[in-house]
């Protein structure tokens, strides 16, 4: 009996914790952050692992998919959409459907890189806005040629607890509609912080 308690409060623990609404970061003074570097090295290294969806939304009255650049098409022209440019604040939520639980945003640009196929350089922050990670972000700058099953793009630094974050993001599209290029992508991001 003790043990199935104990496993039932680690268990929820371990659910709920990630994005339970107890605390939230706010960046601290120069001061802090110094005495934060030194005692690094009595820091120990923490494992993190995140899944939610985020939500590529190009159509409709409100947009979170915007472009804001693209070739001269008289005189360019390109099955890959090279040289476009698409800034982003898309939702982050807990499930893939609309509506489901924001846990923050998807805010930077991408940029379609290849003349071979659809390839987007990435370049954007996870901004959390919930439970544990509110007010923390994870930069993300890597390449995404989106009709491929599985792609992975370094997670490359973080801010408020993920300070000196690093690490990979791997998505998976779970909904495409070719007609409006509206999108849902699931992420798992895995990073090592302090
Ligand atoms: C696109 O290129 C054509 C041909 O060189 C030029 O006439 C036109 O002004 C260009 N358009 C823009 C928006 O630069
Ligand atoms: C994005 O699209 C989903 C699904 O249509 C919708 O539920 C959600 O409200 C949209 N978000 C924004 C910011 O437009
Ligand atoms: C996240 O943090 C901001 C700033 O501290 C706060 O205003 C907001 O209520 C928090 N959101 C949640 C869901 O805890
Ligand atoms: C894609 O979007 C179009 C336009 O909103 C809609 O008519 C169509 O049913 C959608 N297709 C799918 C598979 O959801």
């Amino acid at each position: 009996m003790v043990k199935v308690w104990i496993f039932l409060i680690l268990h929820f623990l371990i659910i709920s914790i990630p994005f339970s609404p107890v605390h939230s970061y706010t960046p601290k003074d120069p001061k802090s952050v110094e005495k934060w570097f030194d005692n690094l090295p009595v820091s120990k290294q923490k494992l993190t692992k995140l899944r939610f969806f985020y939500h590529d939304n190009v159509s409709g009255k409100n947009p979170s998919t915007v472009p804001v650049a693209q070739p001269n098409t008289s005189t360019f022209q390109s099955q890959t959409n090279f040289g476009q440019v698409e800034v982003i604040d898309g939702p982050l939520t807990v499930g893939p459907e609309p509506g489901s639980k924001i846990v923050g945003r998807a805010q930077g640009i991408y940029t379609f890189a290849s003349l071979e196929e659809i390839g987007l350089l990435m370049s954007f922050n996870f901004v959390f806005t919930n439970g544990k990670f509110n007010g923390s972000t994870l930069s993300v700058l890597g390449h995404n040629p989106v009709f491929h099953k599985y792609r992975e793009m370094p997670v490359v630094g973080g801010s408020g607890v993920f300070r000196l974050a690093r690490g990979i993001a791997t998505t998976r599209t779970v909904w495409f509609n070719a007609t409006t290029v509206d999108a849902v992508a699931e992420y798992h991001v895995i990073v090592l912080h302090y």
